[in-house]
């Protein structure tokens, strides 16, 4: 039996394209893994505090000598990574914010990238430990950045996530765009003709 993980970062509710694309992603995922569970965190929902000095300390501390407290403040990023290391799947919907990640899902980044939990070091350098994970990251983004394209220097969504999953492991990441959703704002072009190639793309590759 596999698990999904479904992520959702935009705040948009009801209007969001990426919430769209992961509700596709994960109904198809689940008609093609009959046995398979979908467990879904919004993380515009989870109120994941901010790290700070404390957290970092605790972090720094080895775990038999933690005091309470700092027990009690590493424990949102245990559930967090205790998460991703009991499914087999993840999806990700991301909106583009200024160029890069919703806030939400860097807070919920930085819970999850820790020393001797998600990665470690060795003498080769820093190894990933969450191996063998799928990933699909659906994003939305109301310009268009194609690669060779002027705009393409501008997109800090996909190069960060490649790179900040790559890094606790997390390798075989596939990524399908919304781009250009600014033209559904004017109201004169039609949400389902516009989204429908893109929800395609979602469905083929949700029965991989
Ligand atoms: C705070 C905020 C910042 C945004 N910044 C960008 C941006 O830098 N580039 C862009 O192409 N679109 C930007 N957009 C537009 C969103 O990427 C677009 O609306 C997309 O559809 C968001 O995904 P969602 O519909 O799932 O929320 C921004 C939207 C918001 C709300």
């Amino acid at each position: 039996m596999s698990t999904l993980l479904k992520f959702d970062s935009s705040p948009m509710g009801e209007r969001s394209i990426s919430r769209k694309l992961t509700t596709q992603f994960a109904e198809t995922w689940l008609k093609s893994h009959l046995r398979g569970t979908v467990i879904s965190r919004d993380l515009t929902a989870l109120d994941i505090p901010a790290i700070g000095a404390p957290w970092a300390a605790a972090v720094h501390t080895p775990e038999d000598a933690r005091i309470t407290e700092q027990a009690k403040l590493l424990s949102i990023s245990d559930e967090l990574i205790a998460d991703l290391q009991q499914a087999d799947e993840y999806v990700f919907g991301v909106p583009m914010h200024n160029f890069s990640i919703p806030s939400t899902l860097k807070l919920w980044i930085d819970q999850i990238v820790r020393a001797g939990k998600t990665f470690s070091y060795s003498s080769a350098g820093p190894k990933g430990l969450l191996t063998g994970k799928k990933a699909t990251l659906l994003i939305a983004s109301g310009g268009a950045y194609e690669q060779g394209s002027p705009s393409a220097s501008y997109n800090f969504v996909t190069p960060y996530l490649l790179t900040v999953f790559g890094f606790i492991g997390i390798t075989d990441v596939t990524i399908i765009a919304a781009e250009s959703t600014a033209q559904l704002m004017g109201g004169k072009v039609d949400p389902q003709a516009f989204l429908a190639p893109v929800l395609e793309k979602v469905k083929a590759h949700a029965t991989v």
